[in-house]
């Protein structure tokens, strides 16, 4: 990691805002909507900001947000770099070390999954508890405090359940494996997967979310499952139950955070 460049890329956004975001959201794959309820925003594209990599996805805007929500200061990346899309682990967390130079002391970080838990459903939110990194790379051990049973801050996990209860939101709680990608698995992978404890799989989420416990950031990890994994389900989703299901999950995601944030 580049503390210059980190640095570099911190005083850019301190020059383009007063707020000093106390809290920080990654927004996975559909997820990005909550950005735009930034009240009284600074929207930076990443290309403008000093040393950030410049995300090609479709889908993901590619911008750091920063404002107020439910009254809080927060940095929104609308959008997030991939390792399947070839960045280095280095330039997938370069802006989780930025989030912390420019102040961010908690992290939520969101995705979509597919489900490997049988009782969860498409459209489902799930708190992550744990991880299962499978993605090919392995922790910076030169940081003495790399607690790997406290990577996801159990005071948040418990604050999640609390608001969900709150709202009458139905959350699940589970282990999130993290593959490398870029193509899903087969359903004799999913099986494994299974075995090993997993309930939900994606290909994001835990570089950020090491890199955030490292620099002794709280963590929150929050899960959409936008579909079943392979082999889970007898039937897949249709077309329209895929689009009926993504909006769901989006509605219920965003009331969810941002009673989060109310609560923290
Ligand atoms: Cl089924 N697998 C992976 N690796 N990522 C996903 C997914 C499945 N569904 C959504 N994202």
């Amino acid at each position: 990691m580049n503390e210059l460049k980190a640095r570099e890329a911190a005083e850019y956004i301190q020059h383009s805002t007063a707020t000093i975001p106390k809290i920080g959201l990654i927004l996975g794959s559909g997820l990005g909507a909550l950005a735009d309820e930034i009240e009284q925003p600074v929207r930076l594209p990443y290309q403008s900001i000093p040393g950030f990599p410049v995300s090609t996805v479709t889908g993901h805007a590619g911008h750091l947000v920063i404002g107020r929500l439910e009254g809080k200061p927060v940095a929104a990346m609308q959008g997030r770099f991939h390792f399947y899309e070839g960045y280095s682990i280095e330039k997938v967390t370069f802006p989780v070390h930025v989030m912390r130079l420019i102040g961010v002391e908690t992290l939520i970080i969101t995705n979509a999954a597919g489900g490997i838990n049988k009782t969860f459903s498409p459209g489902d939110l799930m708190v992550i508890t744990d991880h299962i990194n499978n993605m090919g790379f392995k922790p910076f051990l030169q940081a003495k405090s790399y607690r790997p049973s406290e990577i996801y801050t159990k005071q948040f996990i418990t604050l999640a359940e609390i608001v969900a209860e709150k709202i009458g939101l139905k959350i699940n709680k589970g282990v999130y494996v993290g593959n490398s990608g870029p193509s899903y698995e087969t359903p004799a992978e999913i099986h494994m997967l299974e075995k090993l404890g997993g309930d939900a799989v994606g290909m994001s989420t835990i570089p950020e979310a090491i890199t955030a416990h490292q620099h002794g950031m709280n963590v929150l990890g929050i899960s959409c499952i936008s579909n079943m994994a392979a082999g889970i389900l007898d039937q897949p989703l249709n077309h329209e139950e895929v689009i009926e299901t993504a909006n769901k999950v989006k509605i219920d995601f965003i009331r969810f955070v941002k009673e989060i944030l109310r609560d923290l």
